[in-house]
């Protein structure tokens, strides 16, 4: 592992372009439940009733609830290790983009700039309506309301069956193919379009790379599998960066 780890240490060079995407085990120790995972969420709800836009029109009110619940849980939860390491290795590497599955915002708050939070955010609200959006970090009514023209307010994530923000998979695509590392940490490689993310840098040349506490259907892809926390991994690989 020791041998391994020196070895990525050594890709991840301010000459290299490097992309990062992250899943819901970079902030499991942070405390905010993954999906898919023994105590995940998808074991305990359904997502079906919870993340897709049609269980959003037939009960709007079970749908907030789960949101509601996941903002204050999160609002309670701090950035760790492995969200503080990245946002080193982003000072380091010129040319860094850290894509995130995460709707949670700890990348945001542990520093992280060059950050693409392609399921949104929790900490957004928008308008099933108009264009209203806005960034909201205080206490909603159950059933928030638009400001602008009173239809129902949704929370600013991407659900199950709804395409991703325009753009969005445009510029990750770009990034993959321009990449010379990509990692891949903390995600179960079961949700697409990010579980084909490796395959895309790979075929234009990448090393790749994953961090995760276990393997997943991507481990036997990939050029080094580091298996472990990425609260204990991340650090060891940005610690003695120079700057
Ligand atoms: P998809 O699952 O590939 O998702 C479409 C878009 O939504 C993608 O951009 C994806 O990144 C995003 N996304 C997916 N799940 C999300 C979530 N929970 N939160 C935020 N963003 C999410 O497309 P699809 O056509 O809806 O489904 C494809 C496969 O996923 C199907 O085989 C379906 O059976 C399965 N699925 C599983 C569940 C589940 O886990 N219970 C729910 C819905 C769909
Ligand atoms: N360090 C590293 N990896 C970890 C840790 C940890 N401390 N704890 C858990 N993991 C790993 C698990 O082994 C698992 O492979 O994190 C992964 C979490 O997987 P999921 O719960 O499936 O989360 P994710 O891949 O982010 O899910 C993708 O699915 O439902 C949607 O919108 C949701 O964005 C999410 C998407």
């Amino acid at each position: 592992m020791r041998a391994k780890i020196e070895m990525v240490k050594a890709l991840l060079d301010p000459g290299r372009r490097v992309v990062v995407l992250t899943g819901a085990g970079v902030s499991a120790e942070s405390g905010v439940p993954t999906f898919r995972g023994r105590d995940g969420l998808w074991k305990t709800h359904r997502a079906e009733d919870l993340a897709r836009p049609d269980a959003f029109a037939a009960r709007p009110g079970l749908v907030w609830e789960f949101y509601h619940w996941r903002r204050g849980l999160v609002a309670g939860c701090e950035p760790g290790p492995a969200h503080h390491a990245l946002a080193a290795l982003e000072r380091q590497i010129p040319n860094f983009l850290l894509i995130t599955q995460n709707v949670d915002g700890l990348h945001a708050r542990a520093g992280s700039r060059k950050l693409v939070e392609m399921h949104g955010s929790l900490w957004q609200v928008r308008c099933t309506a108009c264009t209203h959006v806005r960034e909201d970090h205080g206490d909603l009514p159950p059933l928030p309301e638009c400001p602008a023209c009173g239809h129902l307010l949704r929370p600013g994530v991407v659900w199950f069956g709804e395409p991703l923000t325009p753009g969005v998979l445009r510029l990750a695509v770009e990034e993959l193919h321009r990449a010379d590392v990509f990692l891949a940490i903390g995600t179960s490689g079961l949700v697409q379009p990010a579980a084909s993310f490796h395959q895309l840098a790979r075929e234009r040349g990448a090393v790749t790379v994953e961090i995760n506490v276990e393997a997943t259907p991507v481990t036997g892809l990939m050029d080094f599998a580091l298996h472990g926390r990425a609260g204990d991994i991340l650090p060891e690989l940005v610690a003695g960066m120079a700057g």
